[in-house]
């Protein structure tokens, strides 16, 4: 039986997004070039936070004739200081953000432990604490641009299984003393998105700043592709048997579009939203939700996303913002 995909509907569709201003990372591929061609034909301005920025123009190319604009802004979230220099390039350029996707993200398909710049380990330094650090010192536009919305693009593979549920270690998140694991790694950064977007909502509530965390299908993008030769092998015999249960870029960029514009999702922040995927260990998930509960206990605990926050503030050099009063 064919698969349901989770679509925006017409409504949402049709918006007008003239004069509304859009930052998504990642825009170049993928995931994150889908979400961004549907704001631009909608007439939004895309801010596109790219690592590469020859490869963001190249992408672009391809929005000449939509109603709204775009330009490619540098940002490497592997780098801190990329980081402050974007949100330092964007300020100067804009005063509102109406939209925010944290999209970007990788997986070290090489297997072995890497480390950013500022001595992450990469995939939860680029998926997770270069969001987070970009995010927090967006928050005050995004505030003042209220009502104002971000996607943060989680993973399935955030809810693990029945039998291993996947969760931060608060004590150890960059792999200075335990035995790494590329998919734990990435397993832990997409824990860290889910409970990052309900620690925000929290913070955020009654600003008019609502926030959300994403899975957003089994997307044939570049995900993954730069492996070992036996694993690109084994993805290009895979690629014609996973047409029937994948989806495309396209499919796979509307739960962060229904998140950035439905006028539904205000009404669920902190909320995990999700595209129908074959990927889910937990059947009764698999035909996703906009909204659904993660299947993954350690993903709803309030807790641990305070404790993960207040050791990002650290992490990244920042002052912990004043938690208002109640
Ligand atoms: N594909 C899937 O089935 C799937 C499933 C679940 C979740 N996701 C999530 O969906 C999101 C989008 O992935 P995708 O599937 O669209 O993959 P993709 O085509 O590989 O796109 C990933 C994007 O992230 C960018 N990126 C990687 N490292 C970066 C860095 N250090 N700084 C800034 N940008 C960086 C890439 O830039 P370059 O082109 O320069 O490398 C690229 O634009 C990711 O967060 C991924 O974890 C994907």
């Amino acid at each position: 039986m064919p698969r349901r995909t989770l679509s925006l509907d017409d409504a949402t569709r049709s918006k007008d997004l003239t004069g509304k201003i859009y930052i998504v990372t990642g825009a170049n591929s993928g995931v994150g070039l889908e979400t961004t061609r549907q704001l631009v034909e909608q007439g939004g301005h895309v801010v596109m936070a790219c690592r590469r920025v020859d490869a963001g123009n190249e992408a672009a190319a391809s929005f000449d004739g939509l109603k709204g604009s775009h330009e490619v802004m540098r940002l490497d979230l592997a780098d801190l200081q990329s980081v402050r220099a974007f949100v330092a390039e964007f300020t100067a350029a804009h005063r509102r953000l109406d939209g925010l996707a944290c999209n970007a993200g990788m997986v070290n398909m090489g297997g072995d432990l890497q480390r950013t710049k500022d001595g992450f380990e990469t995939t939860i330094g680029v998926s997770y604490i270069g969001h987070f650090l970009l995010t927090e010192l967006v928050l005050d536009t995004l505030r003042a641009s209220a009502p104002s919305r971000m996607a943060i693009v989680s993973s399935v593979v955030h809810a693990g299984s029945p039998r291993n549920r996947p969760d931060v270690d608060l004590d150890d998140l960059n792999y200075e003393r335990r035995e790494f694991s590329n998919m734990r790694a990435y397993g832990e950064a997409k824990v860290a998105s889910v409970l990052y977007a309900k620690e925000l909502a929290e913070r955020l509530r009654g600003t008019g700043v609502a926030v959300f965390s994403v899975h957003p299908g089994w997307a044939r993008s570049n995900f993954g592709s730069g492996g070992s030769l036996p694993m690109r092998v084994a993805m290009a015999v895979m690629r014609p048997f996973s047409r029937f249960v994948s989806d495309s870029n396209e499919e796979s960029a509307q739960t962060t579009l229904h998140c950035l514009l439905s006028d539904d999702a205000p009404n669920h922040s902190g909320a995990y939203f999700s595209q129908s995927s074959i990927l889910y260990r937990d059947r009764e998930c698999r035909n996703g939700g906009w909204p659904m509960e993660t299947p993954n206990p350690n993903a709803r605990n309030m807790d641990t996303a305070r404790k993960l926050v207040e050791r990002s503030y650290d992490l990244v050099g920042l002052e912990r913002p004043a938690r208002p009063a109640g």
